[in-house]
């Protein structure tokens, strides 16, 4: 599967990781504006969505207290659809084009929050997500990682877990925000856990830095890998390289 995947696959996938609040959207969009300022050829997507079909399963899957009685695996399956449909219609289409495609979110979300947040096994989301990404993993992806305290603060929810008891129902805040702090616990040790198992390919960040700091790292990195593979792009300023020569894996 490996082997196939390389052949039609010339683009380079970034995925950006984290609990609520991390700054995966800040951080996301500062590199898409950094690369596309350079002349890449570069598109940023984000799941649950990215997708019109997507967007209507996001919808159903982040719409506050009414749905919570959905069960953990319908959970799974709706994530994993709208997945499916994301690499289908944008992502794998992109990455065959040579371009770099940005994600604010993939695979790893389904593993921390699925997995360790909701307790499937790994194993089963595994096997699931080969299915919904076609054995499509990111080439690099950046976790960022905080206290879930702070990043739960951050988007404004911090009313929502006061106590045991969930208040402020007429909040806008999705399903996922209205989790208690132990859920958004176990899914950073989720993500720490998924950075050991594979730290090549996983980079952690400590999201309580500043978010300028943060970015200068970020784009270092990506370009630093981008000229690895292919030093024209970066070395003629913002030219255009001819995309089907960007990034053979
Ligand atoms: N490094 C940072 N330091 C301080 N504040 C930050 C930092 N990064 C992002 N923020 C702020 O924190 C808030 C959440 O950031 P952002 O929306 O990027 O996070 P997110 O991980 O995409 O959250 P969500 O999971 O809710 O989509 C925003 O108000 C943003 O401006
Ligand atoms: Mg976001």
């Amino acid at each position: 599967m490996k082997k196939r995947l390389k052949n039609i696959v010339n683009g380079f996938f970034i995925s950006f990781e984290g609990i609520e609040g991390s700054g995966k959207s800040t951080q996301a969009k500062l590199l898409y504006e950094a690369l596309k300022k350079r002349g890449i050829h570069v598109m940023l997507t984000f799941e649950p969505g990215g997708t019109k079909i997507g967007e209507r399963i996001r919808e159903i899957l982040l719409v506050g207290p009414e749905h919570a009685g959905m069960v953990p695996l319908t959970e799974l399956f709706l994530f994993s659809a709208a997945r499916y449909q994301h690499v289908h219609e944008l992502i794998m289409p992109s990455l065959k084009k040579g371009m770099v495609v940005i994600t604010d979110r993939f695979i790893d979300s389904t593993m921390a929050y699925q997995g360790a947040g909701r307790g499937i096994a790994l194993k089963t989301i595994e096997s699931i997500n080969r299915i919904a990404t076609q054995g499509l993993k990111p080439h690099m992806t950046f976790l960022l990682d905080l206290p879930a305290e702070s990043g739960i603060e951050r988007t404004g929810q911090f009313f929502l877990w006061s106590g045991a008891e969930i208040v402020a129902r007429e909040q806008k805040a999705d399903r996922f925000e209205f989790e208690k702090i132990a859920f958004h616990r176990k899914v950073r040790q989720g993500y720490l856990y998924l950075r050991e198992r594979e730290p090549e390919r996983i980079i952690l960040f400590d999201a309580t830095r500043p978010v300028e700091e943060l970015h200068k790292e970020i784009v270092k990195i990506v370009l630093q890998r981008l000229t690895k593979r292919v030093p024209q792009i970066i070395s003629h300023n913002g030219v255009r390289t001819p995309s089907e020569t960007y990034y053979l894996t």
